[in-house]
């Protein structure tokens, strides 16, 4: 706590380096390569991050922001006063203020799996609204959402806009969504903005920007595991490379290899062959329709949806009812 913020309080359930060296020690042996995108998220990560919501092609946040801000009363309406706004993967927390412009819930729980990030994010979120009472989690909300012991009662509404979800395969999406159930229970809700399937060309443009924000985000992975796992990964020998699987409907971003190499980490050696890539990340897309079906298997009951004029992205305010 601090004179500037005097409700912000910092929970860190340490997430970070064991599961790190695992999974990329784990993902570098299969024959198809592959680490998880939430390891993208490291200090430089989270900023690389931020400057792509700033991208021209990169239309999510705008599309978003702009739903957000249209629609902001209704949304605090159906919150309602008093609830406990609970983020998973808040990062800059820019979001939550077009809510806060028209709702005061009785907490707001921001987590994140970048610990000074969110430390710096909640910081200036609580200075500029003092009365707010803010408790900081740092955790990988892919394993855990707990809340600290000492968050106050109110109706739980989850709110996970960004399309964050699409980082899920759907099967773990489904058991996303039924954690999410059990988290906020009975009667609590579930704002959530999902990105829609739409023409490739869009797609692809906003995951290869002109000014190569995405290839430096993607490519920050192999200078974080040089920095924390003792690698020698050479960055100009590696390509960003984005594309949409239309059969599966997912934009997929991996990190080429320009040339026949071998590459340490941790002491351990991985070969890769010329063109062989390493998959970072799966971001799926989803229609309307099929995403309220998805929800539903997980026992949310669609409540209302909202969409702009050119149908690029949806956001959904879900309910979890009584049984
Ligand atoms: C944070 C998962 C929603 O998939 O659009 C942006 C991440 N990756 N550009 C997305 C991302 C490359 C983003 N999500």
């Amino acid at each position: 706590m601090s004179a500037a913020c005097p409700k912000l309080r910092f929970h860190d359930y340490q997430p970070e380096l064991a599961s790190f060296r695992s999974a990329v020690l784990q993902g570098l042996a299969r024959d198809n390569k592959w680490i998880p995108p939430k390891f993208f998220y490291d200090q430089r990560g989270s900023l690389l991050f931020e400057a792509i919501l700033e991208q021209p092609e990169y239309y999510l946040p705008k599309v978003e922001r702009q739903l957000l801000q249209t629609h902001a009363a209704e949304m605090a309406e159906l919150i309602g006063p008093g609830s406990v706004l609970i983020e998973p993967g808040s990062g800059n927390c820019e979001k939550v203020r077009l809510l806060l412009a028209a709702l005061s819930p009785a907490a707001y729980v921001p987590m994140d799996i970048s610990g000074d990030f969110l430390f710096t994010s909640a910081h200036e979120l609580g200075t500029d609204f003092p009365r707010l009472p803010i408790y900081a989690t740092c955790l990988d909300f892919t394993h855990t959402m707990n809340l600290p012991g000492n968050v106050p009662d109110g109706r739980r509404v989850l709110f996970f806009p960004g399309s964050s979800l699409g980082n899920f395969e759907p099967v773990e999406a489904q058991h996303f969504l039924l954690r999410a159930g059990r988290l906020v229970g009975a009667g609590g809700g579930l704002l959530i903005g999902m990105d829609r399937k739409k023409d490739k060309r869009v797609l692809e443009a906003a995951y290869n920007d002109r000014a190569g924000i995405t290839a430096d985000f993607n490519l920050n992975l192999l200078a974080r595991i040089n920095q924390q796992l003792d690698g020698d990964f050479d960055l100009d020998a590696f390509a960003h490379y984005a594309c949409y699987n239309e059969l599966l409907g997912r934009i997929e971003m991996h990190l080429t290899s320009l040339k026949l190499q071998l590459v340490e980490v941790a002491g351990q050696s991985f070969q890769f062959l010329a063109g062989e890539r390493i998959h970072t990340e799966n971001s799926y897309k989803y229609d309307p329709a099929e995403f309220v079906a998805l929800a539903q298997t997980a026992g949310f009951r669609n409540c209302r949806f909202w969409t702009d004029e050119t149908g690029q992205f949806g956001i959904y305010y879900l309910v979890f009812p009584h049984d």
